[in-house]
């Protein structure tokens, strides 16, 4: 600490500004100890092998970087221009065969031993694991939607959700993946790498946790005004919590007949289902709407809007029907509701469980 703050105190009074900024910001990412997307912390086989080739081509780095740079101080310090000397040009040189062909033959070596362990992985990746749960995943401004064609087989409808996708622990997950807008990418750093999503083209990649747990993520290709607001959320559950979420998601919720729920369900029927799905209610859309969420259980969820809302903070909620714009380029266009109808769609909406 004490080094730490002498170097600080050295930059401030020596240093331009963002020198400083910048190293007090590398320290701060260094020290970081509430990272949930930390890629160097893997909780799945997937990100698990990517890790285990990032220490060894690191050290590899950390080599080069040491020795190119211990040569550079060494030239610096060795031929520096010394007190007696009046020269005006040291010797000039061109061409040196044997240093050039060893400066290019070396790193390509480097880079040879590198790749015979990287592009394996690169393979193995974009491999389809037996035995994996399928699930089709819709990057679009700005949140993604998941179904699940497996459970469809299943009485009482397929899965679809958003936002948060729900899967079991231990078990690969076979994602395949589509664009409804522009290019996004999928990526919940614990789990595996980045996955770009290019509209026009199905791309595929798989998500496996060791363990039960929540895993954050987000989407990591520029996509619009809202692009940092693209998040995402994997829930891996046990064996029995997943049957019980699996069955939950299959049954379609019951329509309320009395109290503000009931109204909220003839506003929500007015305003907002031409967009949006809610099983066994609310079944068909607007084919000209925007794609929007599917909420037939939107309170089987912590979080809305691109998972950057609470969802059980009723504050968060009321705020976003009163102005869905404060999410930038949201594409949720809804008139001005009055108090009483934020009310009623808020009591219908937690019925949606
Ligand atoms: Cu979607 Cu960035």
């Amino acid at each position: 600490m004490f080094v730490l703050r002498t170097v600080v105190t050295r930059l401030r009074a020596t240093r331009p500004r963002w020198l400083l900024a910048g190293v007090v910001a590398l320290a701060a990412a260094g020290c970081a100890s509430d990272a949930p997307q930390d890629t160097l912390d893997p909780a799945g086989p997937a990100a698990r092998s990517i890790d285990n080739l990032f220490g060894p081509v690191f050290l590899v780095a950390v080599v080069v970087f040491v020795l190119v740079q211990g040569l550079i101080i060494y030239m610096v310090v060795r031929f520096r221009r010394r007190d007696d000397d009046d020269t005006s040009f040291p010797p000039q040189l061109h061409g040196n065969t044997r240093l050039e062909v060893g400066w290019t033959i070396l790193p390509a070596l480097v880079l040879a031993v590198v790749a015979v362990f990287t592009v394996p992985v690169i393979f193995e990746l974009n491999e389809e694991p037996d035995n994996a749960l399928q699930v089709s995943v819709k990057g679009q401004k700005y949140w993604w939607g998941y179904s699940y064609p497996d459970q469809e087989m299943v009485p009482g409808g397929g899965i679809v959700t958003a936002n948060e996708l729900h899967i079991p622990a231990g078990k690969p997950v076979f994602l395949t993946l589509e664009s409804e807008d522009v290019i996004h990418s999928f990526w919940a750093p614990r789990l595996n790498g980045k996955r770009d999503v290019v509209p026009g083209r199905i791309h595929t990649w798989t998500v496996e946790a060791d363990d039960p747990g929540v895993y954050s993520g987000q989407c990591a290709e520029f996509c619009g005004t809202s692009h940092a607001n693209m998040r995402l959320k994997v829930v891996a559950h046990d064996k029995d919590d997943w049957q019980q979420w699996v069955s939950g998601q299959q049954e379609d919720p019951v329509v309320p007949t009395e109290g503000l729920a009931a109204e909220g369900y003839e506003v929500f029927g007015q305003l907002c289902a031409t967009c949006h799905v809610v099983g066994g209610q609310y079944d068909e859309v607007a084919e000209t709407s925007p794609s929007a969420p599917n909420l037939t259980h939107l309170y089987s969820r912590d979080c809305f809007a691109g998972c950057i809302y609470d969802l059980n903070d009723r504050n968060e909620l009321e705020a976003w029907l009163r102005n869905p714009q404060r999410k930038a380029g949201s594409l949720m266009v809804i008139g001005e509701l009055t108090e009483v109808q934020i009310d009623q769609l808020h009591a219908y909406l937690t019925t949606l469980e």
